[in-house]
């Protein structure tokens, strides 16, 4: 199958071609962006979406505006502080996925280091966008090896939200173990939640599955208890937008609920991400800061007519926070973490 590159840099590096994944699944469209107002669109409509592709063009985006900077002749210090300000922007454009600004630290960390002129600053941050790429199968191949070692062979799996390619790099995370048993020829099954209101899961999960010839089934994301008292899941995988120091996971809204789920029929729910997702500045969920969305998501995005009274209000919240004490082990490029959280977390991000 096709592997589709979520960004790109273009030639020349001063722009970036991503997937617009919110035409998905019914048309493949390419864009191009390149100034600040672009990306941040992008970001914030969910063009380019999931933690670390959000991450990703975050450093991509600043590789492109150092260029630019020396393109027009802006000196050292001139170039520093466009790029600081325009991190800041980019920051603001979604609060959740602590991915966007662990990037933009590492950003603002090149920013600062020595660099004759704004040509070796661009460089540097264009060295940095490149690692990031080719650093990409290394940990999202690691992370579905172990998560593919916690199943059974044959084993279903429920998942909520997108956690696949599109929205980290290949073969994605929560994604990742279904997709690497199919080309290894021990097929996963999945069942996918449809993930309401974006429906993340009903368009880009089975595509994405779909394409690796993985076995999808879509449900309703009310169909999960369901599901799961029938005895047809083995185990819950899902990704993370920011994971606190002592476990609690932030992820697409919904999860905390199948967690609740997975809990009462005794099934594992496993939280499958890279290392940079891990916050051990959030000392609980509590500390993690949740988006909230437009109504017009729920009441009149899909529809051809609103589907519910226009003066209703709305409350959309775009992610959840799933308790530590819910979740089976958190899975990274380093290996399986158990709990507590509180030390083996700790391991990972000090390793
Ligand atoms: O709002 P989104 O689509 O960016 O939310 C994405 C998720 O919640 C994913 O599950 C998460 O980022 C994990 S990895 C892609």
């Amino acid at each position: 199958m096709a592997r589709l590159e979520n960004i790109r840099i273009d030639e020349g590096g001063v722009s970036c071609t991503i997937i617009d994944q919110t035409r998905l699944p019914r048309e493949l469209v390419h864009r191009t962006l390149s100034t600040p107002e672009e990306f941040f669109d992008a970001i914030a409509t969910l063009a380019v979406r999931g933690a670390p592709c959000i991450g990703k063009t975050a450093a991509f985006a600043m590789s492109c505006f150092a260029r630019q900077a020396a393109l027009e002749g802006c000196s050292l210090e001139e170039t520093r502080d466009r790029l600081y300000d325009q991190a800041d922007y980019l920051q603001s454009s979604r609060p959740t996925a602590v991915n966007l600004a662990y990037e933009l630290d590492c950003a603002r960390e090149i920013c600062g280091q020595p660099a004759q002129d704004a040509w070796q600053l661009a460089q540097h941050l264009c060295d940095y966008a490149h690692h990031i790429e080719d650093n990409e199968e290394i940990i999202y191949g690691s992370i579905a090896r172990f998560g593919l070692s916690l199943l059974n062979p044959g084993a279903t799996i429920l998942t909520h939200c997108n956690a696949g390619p599109l929205g980290c790099g290949w073969p994605g995370t929560a994604l990742g173990p279904a997709i690497l048993g199919a080309a290894e020829g021990k097929p996963i099954k999945v069942y996918a939640d449809e993930t309401r209101p974006l429906l993340q899961g009903a368009r880009l999960t089975t595509f994405e599955l779909s394409q690796a010839g993985v076995d999808v089934t879509l449900i309703c994301d009310n169909m999960v208890a369901a599901v799961m008292a029938q005895g047809k899941i083995d185990a819950v995988m899902v990704g993370a937008d920011r994971i606190a120091a002592n476990g609690d996971t932030a992820n697409k809204i919904g999860t905390f609920g199948v967690a609740v789920l997975a809990n009462h029929f005794d099934v594992p729910f496993y939280v499958l991400a890279p290392k940079s997702t891990i916050d051990i500045a959030c000392a609980t969920g509590e500390d993690i800061p949740i988006e909230e969305r437009s109504g017009d998501e729920i009441k009149t995005m899909w529809y051809e007519q609103p589907m519910a009274p226009e003066e209703v209000r709305c409350y959309n919240p775009a992610f959840d926070v799933t308790d530590a004490k819910l979740i089976s082990a958190i899975i990274t490029e380093d290996g399986v973490a158990y709990p507590p959280f509180e030390d083996s977390l700790r391991k990972v991000v000090c390793s």
